[in-house]
């Protein structure tokens, strides 16, 4: 890199993929498509910076996006860059919950990875900043960044403020579980219309430590985000932005240094980001898209990785939905840096693993302290407990695995007949009409990845728990998953699925089912040869999706325990798209 007359840095563009389309005298009518879009001479020939946003108006959480994409520009400019913005779908879980909308969600994730990556491609950009701001669209974004291995900084939106309720600080899982509150009688429908129009008063993510605060933390832990970015709540506009501004001006060091996100998301910093998503008690998502983000980076990490590490980690941020605080507490308290502080401390996170900074985490962390004068994450010496907030459980119900967040919750053993049903919205119907049991497991299945499709939430139904304060006095058995805002003993994840026969497609109401968080055990009490005969009668069932995106997604979609990929990631591929040539 050197520096001409304007102090604008100049790049030798001589091996970055963008010389395929805007170098030589073969390139001059491409050249007269950038001149068309306001390009100067000088920025054609400059390395081209994807700027990949999930914005759209849908929800608050990725209605800033565009916004802060404006800034991060500004950032690659001034580096030296030509920053072309682009935007993704998005399909956010808040609105597809409780209906069929919840089956688009997981797809999304894919789709987001594939329509970075082909735009990417397609237009030979040289470097990303990724930004997102719900559940699917951050493990989408970074996912497309390891898939093509470009130098990239992932920028988090920013979750948002809490509302105020009656005196009291609340959040969107406020409003779901007000709705089994209302249905138990417990709640008027004037203040359950009041709370809906007060949850949400601010752009930003939702706010406790669910899927995309989560994945937020994780993004910082892999090293992927400049430290503290994912920690400002949107709307502290200031600060977010001067962090969109760096995230432009980092993705111009990480092109000059040839610095790639497949150097930075080794297998160590995959152990360090389970280890965030387990001392924060975060969301059980982790569990499908930790894996998969290894997928794209030729990393083994599946489930069992991830909960192996989950059970060595202790669990020491009280944050949402376990815990009593939000995103905004954490900020005032220092952000993910203080978590992180507190593990390295602890010895508990490899210190040595590299960012985008161009420096260690360990690095990252030397100027911060560990405030004592707060009650929001502890040091590992005084854990809430020793174990992670999420645990793997295995046995003859998942011989491929499952997942519980156990964060909060006081008796880690549950055993219990089972209440089946094929399809979450049978299960909900049946929990507001009370019936069910205390005592009782309610299994609900064909929701995993190919036989929802798509592996919905079902928030609804354990959210009308609570409502009903049956919240831990049932357990929840799905082969779909939960939300991250998910309270009680709530099993998710069970593999194989239903659709392709898994013993979960075997169960029966009343047959026995124990689930011991501790020796991380879930089983059917039903003697082996007994499932081999109902093996034997089991049919497949018809998804009612035979064509259009959600049939493309059940002919390609993996098991939950590798993390529901839909490609076969970089352990096969015979080149990476960063290095592209001609003929590639
Ligand atoms: Fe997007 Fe909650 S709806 S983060």
């Amino acid at each position: 890199m050197s520096s001409n007359t304007n102090k604008r840095p100049l790049f030798d563009k001589s091996t970055l993929p963008s010389r395929h389309a805007t170098e030589g005298i073969d390139r001059a009518a491409h050249r007269a498509l950038f001149y068309g879009t306001g390009v100067t001479e000088e920025e054609v020939h400059s390395p081209i910076v994807g700027i990949a946003t999930c914005w759209n108006e849908t929800t608050p959480c990725n209605i800033d996006l565009s916004r802060q994409a404006k800034v991060v520009k500004n950032g690659v400019r001034e580096g030296g860059g030509l920053p072309r913005e682009f935007t993704t779908i998005t399909v956010t879980d808040g609105i597809g919950m409780g209906n069929p909308g919840m089956k688009s969600s997981l797809p999304s994730r894919d789709l987001i990875a594939d329509s970075v990556e082909l735009t990417v491609r397609g237009h030979c950009y040289d470097a990303l900043v990724t930004l997102a701001g719900c559940d699917k669209t951050l493990p989408g974004m970074m996912m497309a960044m390891l898939r093509l291995n470009v130098p990239s900084v992932f920028l988090y939106g920013g979750s948002i403020l809490p509302g105020r309720f009656r005196g009291k600080d609340v959040n969107i899982i406020d409003v779901y579980e007000a709705v089994g509150q209302h249905a138990a009688g417990k709640m008027s429908t004037e203040d359950l219309h009041r709370l809906e129009t007060v949850a949400c008063p601010s752009a930003g993510a939702c706010a406790g430590q669910f899927t995309a605060n989560t994945m937020a933390t994780v993004s910082e832990a892999i090293g992927l985000s400049l430290p503290m970015s994912a920690s400002v709540p949107t709307a502290y506009q200031a600060e977010h932005d001067r962090y969109a501004k760096a995230a432009g001006e980092t993705v111009m060091n990480l092109i000059a240094q040839n610095l790639r996100p497949r150097e930075i998301a080794t297998r160590k910093a995959f152990e360090n980001a389970a280890v965030t998503v387990a001392a924060s008690g975060g969301s059980t998502n982790s569990g499908l898209h930790l894996p998969a983000m290894a997928n794209e980076a030729g990393v083994k990490f599946d489930l069992e990785d991830v909960c192996e590490i989950f059970k060595k980690t202790p669990y020491i941020a009280d944050l949402k939905p376990a815990g009593k605080y939000v995103a905004l507490d954490m900020y005032k308290i220092g952000g993910i840096p203080v978590l992180m502080k507190a593990l390295l401390e602890g010895g508990y996170l490899h210190g040595d693993c590299m960012t985008v900074t161009g420096k260690t985490i360990e690095e990252n962390l030397e100027h911060v302290k560990f405030p004592l004068d707060q009650n929001i994450v502890r040091p590992t010496s005084k854990p809430f407990s020793s174990t992670g907030g999420v645990v793997g459980l295995k046995g003859s119900l998942a011989p491929q695995g499952s997942i519980v967040k156990v964060a909060g919750i006081k008796e880690r053993k549950f055993r219990g007949p089972a209440r089946v049903f094929d399809k979450e919205n049978l299960a909900f119907a049946a929990v507001q009409a009370r019936k069910y049991k205390e005592g009782d497991v309610i299994v609900i299945r064909y929701e995993g990845p190919r036989g929802g499709p798509g592996m919905r939430e079902t928030l609804t139904t354990t959210a009308a728990l609570y409502g009903h304060g049956m919240g831990e006095k049932v357990a929840l058995v799905t082969d779909g998953r939960f939300s991250g805002g998910t309270r009680g003993y709530c099993v998710g994840h069970v593999g194989p699925e239903a659709a392709v026969c898994g013993p979960i497609a075997l169960v029966k109401d009343g047959d026995i089912i124990s689930i011991d968080a501790d020796a991380g055990s879930i089983d059917i009490e039903v003697a082996e040869e007994e499932l081999e005969e109902r093996r034997k009668e089991w049919k497949s069932r018809p998804t009612g999706h035979e064509s259009g995106a959600l049939w493309k997604y059940t002919q390609l979609v993996g098991d939950a325990c590798d993390g529901a990929v839909t490609h076969r990631g970089a352990s096969v591929e015979t080149h990476v798209y960063a290095d592209i040539e001609l003929d590639d």
